[in-house]
């Protein structure tokens, strides 16, 4: 926050210079008219032009630092941050939920994320779009359901450019059930 201070002071700094000059211009006017062609008059002439444009360099140069670091304090997930606080999101996860969570991190994080595609489709609220039965056997081993020609696993095949999901013959249908209930805890 200080350096936000400093430039501050360097812009009123810089337009109190600038007003100082104009207002000693001003009052030196009567006595620069009697003698304008003295070499003193000259000089003061060119040392006045000089810290005019030296102030109004100061001025442009502090005024652009404090527009860099005004921009730079906005925080870039206010922006982002927006549709996503339509959705409710709960202040404390289920112990099922968590266990889910734990399970999805470890598992699907990789390639799932909840609100946006990644590798593949966003996971939020996935259980209300298929059968849990048909979860489970695309979970446990979704090329063995694609080769049985499973139309609705053909058809998601497809849509993702046929790239392949890992097989999870591990997990159990419980499991499935708590990374399903965690894939529903932010609707
Ligand atoms: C290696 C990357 C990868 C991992 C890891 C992975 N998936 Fe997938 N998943 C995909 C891809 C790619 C698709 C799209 C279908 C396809 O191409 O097979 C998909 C599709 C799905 C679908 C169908 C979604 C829809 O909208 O049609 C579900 C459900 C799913 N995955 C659940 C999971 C779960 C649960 C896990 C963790 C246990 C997981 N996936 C781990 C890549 C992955």
């Amino acid at each position: 926050m200080s350096i936000v201070k400093t430039s501050f002071f360097l812009v009123y700094l810089s337009f109190g210079s600038y007003f100082y000059c104009v207002f000693r211009r001003f009052r030196e006017s009567d006595k620069t008219k009697l003698n304008y062609l003295t070499i003193s008059t000259i000089l003061e002439s060119l040392t006045k032009v000089i810290a005019y444009i030296f102030t109004f360099l100061i001025t442009a140069v502090a005024i652009c630092f404090v527009l860099v670091l005004y921009i730079g304090t906005i925080p870039q997930e206010t922006i982002a941050a927006v549709p996503v606080k339509i959705i409710d999101v709960p202040k404390k996860l289920t112990k099922q939920q968590g266990k889910g969570q734990v399970l999805f991190k470890a598992n699907c994080s990789s390639c799932h994320k909840l609100f946006k595609r990644s590798t593949g489709p966003e996971l939020l609220g996935i259980s209300e779009k298929y059968e849990r039965e048909w979860l489970y056997s695309w979970i446990k081993n979704s090329q063995e359901l694609i080769s049985s020609g499973d139309v609705q696993a053909m058809r998601i095949y497809n849509e993702y450019k046929q790239t392949n999901m890992n097989s999870f013959p591990q997990l159990s249908n419980e499991d499935i059930d708590d990374i399903l209930a965690y894939t529903n805890a932010y609707q």
